[in-house]
C-alpha cells in the first residue's frame, strides 16, 4: 500500500486503492499545532481519532448528511470517497475560544447568541489566513451559491453534533470543518471530526480536545479515550 501515497499529511496518510473513486486514509500518530510549530509523535493517538471520526460520520450518513466516508477498515485505516477537497477550513463557534477570543479581547466560554460561521483558507505557507466571502470569490474557490451552501450544512451538522454531544455531558464550543467536490461534483463533508478539529468542554469545563496539546494541559490521549468511551451512550 506504501508505494500508493497520494498524499501525506500532518494527522493523516492518504493512500490510492484499487477501487475507481475510493481512497484510503490512514491516521497517524502524529499531533501538531500552530502550523506544525510544535509536533509530537503521541502513541494511540491515531487509533483513537479513527475510531472517534468513524463513528461520528457513520452517524452524520445516518443522519443524511452526505460525506466522503464509506467504512473503517482497521485500527488506523478507512475508506473514503475520493473528492477535490475545497482548500478552506470552515470554522462554526457556539462559544467564544481560540482565535476568536484573542481577536476580539473576550473571554473564552461566552456563549454566542447566534453560531457564527468563518472561512479560512486553507494554505500552510500563507498560515491559514481568515477569509471572507467576497475573497472565497476572489480566489475562485466557490460560489455565492456553494458559500451559502457550504454554511447552511455546517450549521445542520452543527445542531445534529451539539445534540450528540449534550447528551454525554460535552459542551461543543467550535470545531472545523472540510468539505470536497466528489465525482459527481456535488459539495460533501470530506477530513475528519475528531478532538483535534473541535473543542470539546466537560461540566467543569475541562478542556476535551486538542486544547490540552496545544496548551500544555494534559496527556492528549487520556483525555480522547474518554471522548471515545462517552460516545458510546449517545442516542
Ligand atoms: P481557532 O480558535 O484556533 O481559530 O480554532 C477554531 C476551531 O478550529 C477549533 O475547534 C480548532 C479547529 N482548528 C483546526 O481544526 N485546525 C486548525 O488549523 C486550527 C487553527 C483550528
Ligand atoms: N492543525 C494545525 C497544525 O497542525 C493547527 C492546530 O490545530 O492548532 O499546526
Amino acid at each position: 500500500m506504501s508505494n500508493n501515497l497520494l498524499y501525506s499529511g500532518k494527522a493523516k496518510d492518504i493512500f490510492a486503492t484499487d477501487v475507481e473513486g475510493v481512497i484510503l486514509a490512514r491516521y497517524k500518530d502524529q499531533a501538531t499545532a500552530f502550523n506544525g510549530v510544535k509536533k509530537e509523535q503521541i502513541a494511540g493517538k491515531g487509533v483513537l481519532n479513527n475510531k472517534i471520526s468513524a463513528f461520528i460520520f457513520e452517524k452524520l450518513n445516518a443522519a443524511g448528511v452526505a460525506t466522503h466516508f464509506i467504512e473503517k477498515i482497521s485500527d488506523t485505516d478507512q475508506l473514503n470517497k475520493k473528492v477535490n477537497i475545497i482548500p478552506l477550513e470552515v470554522v462554526l463557534r457556539n462559544y467564544t475560544a481560540g482565535s476568536f477570543s484573542k481577536r476580539f479581547g473576550v473571554e473564552e466560554g461566552i456563549r454566542l447568541d447566534q453560531p457564527i460561521v468563518e472561512f479560512y483558507y486553507k494554505n500552510d505557507d500563507l498560515d491559514d489566513p481568515f477569509i471572507n466571502d467576497e475573497h472565497v470569490k476572489f480566489l475562485k474557490i466557490a460560489s455565492d451559491e456553494e458559500i451559502a451552501f457550504l454554511k447552511e450544512e455546517t450549521r445542520r451538522i452543527n445542531e445534529l453534533l451539539s445534540d450528540w454531544f449534550r447528551q454525554i455531558g460535552l459542551r461543543l464550543i467550535d470545531f472545523k470543518l472540510e468539505f470536497g467536490f466528489d465525482q459527481d461534483g456535488r459539495i460533501i463533508l470530506a477530513d475528519e471530526f475528531s478532538p483535534d478539529n473541535c473543542r470539546l468542554w466537560d461540566a467543569e469545563g475541562h478542556h476535551m480536545d486538542k486544547d490540552v496539546f496545544r496548551r500544555g494541559l494534559g496527556e492528549l490521549t487520556d483525555v480522547y479515550q474518554i471522548v471515545w468511551e462517552k460516545l458510546q451512550a449517545i442516542k
